[in-house]
């Protein structure tokens, strides 16, 4: 089925941004999309409309009890002037199962893969070119019925916003470089039966106070470990997180406190096509602290929509700090990020179906 959605256009388009300056996520586009979902009509009335304020009950479900979702994508210009989408069928996959652990409606595929389509070809003039940039595509569904009992809404928006960023972390500006990270001995993230698989905002709201600690520590960000024993390494932030120790390129099993990102299964494809040994298990602090001493720690890096690649050059533990290779970026992250960048940006053939144009 192909979808199509009405246009309003912005009569108030505003001057683009200095490319070489943009950040992560500050700078909005002129348009946005806007679907709602009724029950016994399911989603209806897709539409693009000028970006602007929403208006929403004070009793809006979402406001109280957080009964939303979001994703994250981006968009890429290739040399040639295209615009290209990676894996967006990942994410409308990745939205459903959200949905269903959050109890909100389903949606078929292809119409959330066109709904993106459409707003970024309306928008595509807003895709930056420079090194370090892309269009940061941010899907969302709120749930929306003005009601305060705590029960499942009836009525829900999904909406697209867009913005043309830079590295998500400051320390990439320019090149990759390595990130400070704090490894959070007493605050979690996810617990077995949560909603940790899942893109909820309620997992980055409880996350806030263990950023604050790695900030203080002139940390970038944080390492989590297990909720049952603070033992077990399991996601950085807000990307995930893989190890290279000996030989072995290790990553946390995605076993429901770990977000199945798409970077991440874009990694794991890379590196058993090449031959290296990478393995889902649980990677323990005490044994990459022990390979950190011992000198079998090679490198380790976040992996994510918007950390792309993010290699760490120092890990904070207990008060103790590990470096990792020379807090230089490891030739093995190098090579995947300009594999995955590359094949993003168009400037390496994508044999695997990985990317799709907006026209
Ligand atoms: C993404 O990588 O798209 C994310 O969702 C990270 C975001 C919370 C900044």
């Amino acid at each position: 089925m192909s979808y199509t959605f009405p246009v309003t256009r912005n009569p108030n388009p505003k001057p683009k941004p200095d490319p070489n300056e943009l950040v992560f996520g500050k700078q909005f586009t002129d348009h946005m999309f806007v679907m709602d979902y009724d029950e016994g009509q399911g989603w209806h009335d897709g539409r693009i409309i000028p970006y602007g304020d929403i208006l929403i009950s004070p009793a809006s479900s979402v406001l109280h009890y957080a009964q939303m979702m979001f994703e994250g994508m981006k968009a890429y210009k290739s040399a040639s002037g295209d615009v290209l989408l990676f894996r967006p069928e990942m994410n409308a996959r990745r939205l459903n199962r959200t949905n269903e652990r959050i109890c909100m409606p389903q949606m078929d595929e292809e119409l959330f893969v066109s709904a993106v389509k459409a707003t970024v070809h309306e928008d595509k003039d807003w895709v930056p070119d420079a090194p370090f940039t892309s269009l940061y595509i941010r899907p969302f569904i709120i749930a929306d019925d003005p009601a305060l009992g705590v029960k499942s809404a009836h009525h829900f928006r999904f909406m697209i916003i867009l913005c043309p960023s830079g590295p998500y972390y400051a320390a990439n500006r320019g090149k990759l470089s390595t990130t400070r990270i704090f490894v959070e001995d007493e605050y979690i993230r996810a617990a077995h039966g949560g909603t940790g698989y899942a893109k909820v905002g309620g997992n980055y709201a409880g996350s806030l106070r263990a950023s604050q600690k790695a900030y203080a520590c002139d940390c970038n960000d944080v390492l989590w470990l297990d909720a049952h024993e603070h033992k077990y390494i399991e996601e950085v932030g807000s990307s995930n997180a893989f190890f290279v120790i000996g030989d072995e390129v290790i990553t946390a099993p995605l076993a429901g406190t770990i977000l199945p990102g798409i970077t991440r299964d874009s990694v794991l494809t890379l590196l058993r096509e090449w031959g290296v040994p990478a393995t889902e298990r649980k990677l323990s602090i005490d044994e990459v602290v022990a390979a950190a001493k011992e000198g079998a720690l090679k490198e380790a890096f976040a992996s994510g929509t918007a950390a792309v690649i993010s290699p760490m050059g120092t890990l904070r533990y207990l008060g103790e700090e590990y470096v990792i290779n020379n807090r230089e970026v490891g030739a093995l992250s190098q090579k995947i990020y300009d594999t995955i960048t590359g094949i993003q940006t168009g400037k390496l053939p994508d044999t695997r179906g990985w990317t799709q144009r907006v026209d």
